[in-house]
């Protein structure tokens, strides 16, 4: 398997409209392991083919507690229902998370690998994730969906490391580890929970 070249904003392949695929060929499955293999290098719940340059219309979707990825050949979201306000990011807007506005719970119909029809019922993070991945096959993008036009931040993964680190060595600092046993509510016990 091979993990494929991620297309970023603002390349336009993120833009176009997939075109819906006639039959599931043999030859597919190779490239959906591809995108898969990418998913799972790019620790992402969903991966889209246009973020990888292709415009069949598939994708793929491995929430976090998930041991099989979902292959959805054709997606389309056939029913949305409520709407709440939830955080989104994506692997082709890299350093960024936004508020958007998703559905409560959807229904969708794809097909798999075998050519069989998938129906799935979904709330939560996978309503989420298929609003998130069909949209991309139509050419949309999660920060189409914001709140608000600021609702859009930028996350710095090393400076939120730094200063967790920083944050550790002052507790430290500051709740010497004693050697006087273990009193439950030594200060730093709460610290060595979240650890876990
Ligand atoms: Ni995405």
């Amino acid at each position: 398997m091979t993990v494929l070249d991620m297309r970023f904003v603002p390349d336009p392949i993120l833009r176009r409209q997939a075109r819906k695929i006639g039959k599931v060929l043999p030859r597919m499955k190779k490239f959906i392991d591809d995108m898969i293999e990418t998913m799972h290098a790019e620790m992402g719940v969903g991966l889209a083919a246009n973020q990888v340059g292709s415009l069949q219309k598939v994708a793929v979707i491995q929430l976090p507690d998930w041991e099989e990825p979902l292959i959805l050949i054709n997606p389309e979201i056939t029913r949305q229902e409520g709407e709440r306000e939830v955080e989104e990011g994506c692997l082709s807007i890299p350093g960024y998370r936004g508020m958007v506005k998703r559905s409560v719970s959807v229904r969708a119909r794809a097909i798999g690998l075998d050519g069989k029809i998938i129906r799935i019922k979904a709330d939560g993070l996978l309503a989420q994730a298929l609003e998130h991945e069909t949209g991309h096959l139509k050419g949309q993008l999660y920060i189409d969906h914001l709140v608000t036009p600021d609702s859009l931040y930028k996350i710095t993964h090393t400076a939120e490391d730094d200063s967790e680190a920083e944050d550790e060595a002052e507790a430290t600092e500051a709740n010497p580890p004693d050697d006087t046993g273990s009193s439950p509510d030594r200060p730093g016990s709460s610290l060595e929970d979240k650890a876990k």
